[in-house]
């Protein structure tokens, strides 16, 4: 490619900017583009590329050459006046911040038309598989109905080595140290960085913006040996789902450990991968699968965004705008239908388990089936799931609140989502 150079400058240099980086200046050259700044924290850093290095946003936004803004700082309260800041000088934006993305795209996504300008996220949600522009820009026609996504790689590692029989403190360490889970891995294991992502995906999907704070969200620390042991025998594996299902014109999102049947394909899904199973008209359901996250990934999606923010700016165009205009409400929570795993412990006194099941059938909780463990305590203690028919939230919430103000001496120790076949 021969021709006219666009400036870009970067705002960060670490995990995905310092590669991103060095892959641009690799490419710089044959791809028509002129790195004119970075910006960074610590100037004393040692860096791995020779370019201005700056702590000053002005000294980057002030720059006329400088055409794309690449965003991968990573500090909201940094970032989004920033981001803000740089649409409304007319400057393309790439980011792969997805909470900035999920809590702010209508917002953004208005400044971004009103200045004719592109703002692209494709790293801010499963990178590596470039789910954004696929959905944006390939699938739209579609008419989707269900989404189920592994979105986090670091709960997926976890949820994978706790199927081998570790518990949840051994997985997380070994994650940590492995350096797949963060020294405060909140984020990853409540569930937060998957509803963010499942706020992207879906609001592309379905084509109505829906807020982080919409999506009903539990995340992985409360799962145990037990739980992955009855999952196992049922035929299912347990994995972090963030999912979302239009029915009648309404919503239902969740983020939560959920149940996946051994042959369904996020079932094989293992390690840090990102699986993404759709189900759209007329195409049918389809897989996505891939690394989402890393910074090779991440880089790779940056990237990807530079070069698209390139052509249009040596094209004059600007990037097809994201609809989000279709009239869709989100379903309250307790109005949401699913199948459940019950696993409680219960005493082993007669009757126990009818009264239990009184209190299942007395909320409007059908019982599929039950699967106790021989007990291992003298007769004392009993454990036991119930998989259920599809029943309301809502109802499954008033079981459990039953049972726990009851004089049943019966616990419920975890309630999973069974995934839909
Ligand atoms: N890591 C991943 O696998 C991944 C995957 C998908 C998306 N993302 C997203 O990518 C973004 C960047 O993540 P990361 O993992 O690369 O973060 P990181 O390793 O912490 O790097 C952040 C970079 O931004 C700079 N920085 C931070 N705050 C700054 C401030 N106030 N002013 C100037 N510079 C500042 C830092 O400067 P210094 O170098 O001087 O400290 C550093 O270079 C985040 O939004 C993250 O959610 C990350």
């Amino acid at each position: 490619m021969t021709g006219e150079r666009v400036g870009l400058a970067f705002l960060g240099a670490g995990t995905v900017g310092a590669p991103t980086i060095e892959e641009t200046v690799r490419l710089a050259s044959s791809e028509n583009l002129e790195i004119r700044g970075v910006l960074v924290r610590d100037l004393s850093k040692q860096r791995a590329f020779d370019l201005p290095v700056t702590t000053d946003f002005e000294q980057i936004i002030n720059d006329p050459d400088v055409k794309i803004v690449v965003s991968l700082l990573g500090d909201e309260s940094v970032e989004h006046p920033y981001i803000l800041e740089a649409l409304r000088r007319g400057k393309f934006v790439v980011t792969a911040n997805k909470e900035i993305i999920a809590k702010g795209a209508p917002q953004l996504f208005s400044e971004a038309q009103n200045h004719q300008v592109g703002l692209l996220f494709e790293a801010a949600a499963a990178g590596g598989i470039q789910v954004v522009d696929n959905l944006i820009n390939r699938y739209s026609h579609n008419t989707f109905s269900s989404f189920a996504g592994i979105v986090n790689g670091t709960t997926n590692h976890m949820l994978t080595e706790m199927a081998k029989g570790k518990d949840y403190q051994t997985a997380l360490q070994e994650a940590q140290e492995a350096g797949f889970a963060e020294p405060d891995p909140t984020n990853d294991v409540e569930g937060y960085d998957a509803r963010y992502k499942l706020s992207i995906i879906a609001s592309l999907a379905f084509k109505n913006y829906i807020s982080p704070d919409q999506i009903h969200v539990e995340g992985i620390t409360g799962l145990e040996v037990g739980d992955f042991e009855y999952a196992s025998r049922l035929g299912y594996v347990i994995k972090l789902i963030a999912f979302a299902r239009k029915v009648d014109g309404e919503l239902e999102l969740w983020v939560a450990p959920a149940l996946a049947p051994t042959d369904h394909p996020l079932a094989k899904i293992n390690g840090s991968l990102n699986g993404l199973f759709f189900d759209a008209n007329p195409i049918g359901s389809f897989t996505l699968q891939g690394r989402g996250a890393g910074g090779g990934p991440t880089a790779s999606a940056v990237l990807s965004d530079i070069l698209s923010a390139r052509d249009h700016i040596l094209n004059q165009s600007t990037p097809r705008a994201v609809n989000l205009s279709e009239p869709l409400t989100v379903k309250p929570f307790d109005r949401v239908r699913n199948r459940h795993f019950i696993r409680m412990v219960m005493s082993e006194d007669p009757g126990t388990l009818s009264k239990v099941s009184g209190v299942l059938g007395n909320c409007g909780v059908g019982i599929h089936a039950v699967e106790q463990e021989e007990d291992k305590t003298d007769g004392k203690v009993a454990e036991c799931v119930f998989t259920t028919h599809e029943s309301e939230e809502g109802q499954i919430r008033a079981m459990v609140e039953e049972i726990s103000r009851s004089d049943i001496s019966a616990q419920v120790k975890s309630v999973l989502r069974i995934l839909p076949k």
